[in-house]
């Protein structure tokens, strides 16, 4: 009897282990057994709407008392997002790296004065295809390991590791995700950037440097990555990445010749921390300057195809000037990719997310130009 019963609580322990899955986890591209499973044993939070612009919107102290750094704890999740790390490690996010889109696009507002548009389309771009929408909870990175050798690429790795969906090829400093780590510091790939930062910044990370370094990182994927690829969004956040370390890691104080130190970008990109006594930029940003970035050494979206070395051009991409269609394409091929066929509180809360990530673009860039994949909610 008694052995019976430790049978059946064995059995109950191992099914309660195996539905267990983690509130912060993707749901995005789970096969269809495992997602009913998954979004039956979660609760349903239904997206709240997102938060506005700052009241104020000058530059200001980031690193200040109420935000020291804390390196993260062994539990806390970190990906290959050196901005968002940073706001993790100053408690501008959760320090656990679980996060709401809410808190995220506050965190980049009040960190970096990241434009309140452009910080609610990078993050419900991220949230609906690296988030769970059910528990409307991301994690900055995934389960993957951080070091060590490295395991096969996982298609779907979890969070913002996850590879193609939104993370991509051909990083500042990190390495390919064909290698088997996409998410942690690379120093080669630093010494490279601090090696372009002498020859062509005078130390410095400036814009002639973006523009060298994001052509030699995108030419050396394409010769040594067999899967390189740079079809959207991956394309126009090749750029965009690009773009960020003067945009937003400069200090605030700094209104001409905005260049980084290359102490400050180590700062950023190894450590995650503020540099001392760091201010935000004084003007709002968002995606200034990758159109001069992609004309300095013009490609079109594509990949490789058949190994290294044999990038063809993908006609039927949108490229850099049209961002509706970037936008369309993101939403049509990539989000319903990963999910086919929702049904109930998922469909749900792709129909809300979708909606939070077209009212980000809606005024500015794509008025009437709204996709609904799943046809318009009732
Ligand atoms: C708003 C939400 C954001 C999301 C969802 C996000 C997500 C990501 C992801 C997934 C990557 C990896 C892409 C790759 O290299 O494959 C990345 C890279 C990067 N992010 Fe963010 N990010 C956000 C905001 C920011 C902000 C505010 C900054 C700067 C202050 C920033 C700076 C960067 C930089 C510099 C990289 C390139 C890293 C490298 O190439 O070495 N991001 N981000």
């Amino acid at each position: 009897m008694v052995s019976f019963i430790s049978f059946v609580s064995l059995a109950l322990a191992l099914a309660s282990t195996a539905s267990a899955f983690p509130a912060y986890g993707t749901l995005a591209g789970l096969p269809r057994e495992e997602l009913a499973r998954a979004v039956t044993n979660l609760e349903y939070v239904k997206a709240p709407p997102p938060p506005g612009p700052l009241a104020y919107n000058g530059t200001k102290l980031v690193y200040d008392k109420a935000h020291p750094f804390k390196a993260p704890g062994p539990n806390d999740i970190r990906g290959p997002c050196p901005g968002l790390n940073t706001l993790a490690n100053h408690g501008y996010l959760p320090r656990n790296g679980i996060v709401t889109p809410g808190q995220v696009i506050t965190a980049c507002m009040e960190g970096y004065n990241m434009e309140n548009w452009f910080a609610r389309f990078a993050t419900y771009a991220g949230h609906l295809v690296d988030g769970n929408l059910i528990t409307n909870l991301m994690s900055l990175g995934g389960p993957t390991p951080k070091t060590g050798p490295a395991p096969p690429a996982p298609a779907l790795a979890g969070g913002l590791d996850t590879h193609v969906v939104f993370e991509g090829d051909a990083s500042m400093t990190r390495a390919d995700a064909y290698w088997g780590d996409n998410h942690s510091f690379n120093q080669t790939l630093y010494d490279e950037l601090a090696s372009f930062m002498d020859k062509y910044g005078g130390g410095r990370y400036n814009w002639t440097v973006a523009n060298e370094f994001r052509w030699q990182r995108i030419q050396d994927s394409m010769a040594t990555n067999p899967e390189f690829s740079l079809m959207q969004p991956r394309y126009f956040t090749v750029y965009l990445e690009t773009t960020f370390p003067i945009l937003f890691f400069v200090d605030g104080r700094t209104t001409e010749n905005r260049t980084l130190s290359k102490e400050d970008a180590l700062s950023f990109f190894k450590t995650n921390k503020f540099p001392e006594d760091w201010y935000r930029t004084g003007v709002p940003s968002s995606f200034d300057g990758i159109f001069d970035v992609a004309a300095a050494h013009p490609i079109k979206p594509g990949k490789n195809v058949n190994g290294v070395n044999t990038y063809e051009v993908d006609p039927t991409q949108p490229d850099l000037s049209q961002f509706c269609g970037i936008y369309a394409d993101f939403v049509n091929r990539i989000v319903t990719g990963l999910y086919p066929n929702p049904t109930g509180e998922l469909l749900e809360a792709l129909n809300i997310n979708l909606q939070y990530l077209y009212d980000s673009i809606s005024d500015n860039f794509c008025p009437d130009q709204q996709q609904f994949p799943y046809g318009k909610p009732q």
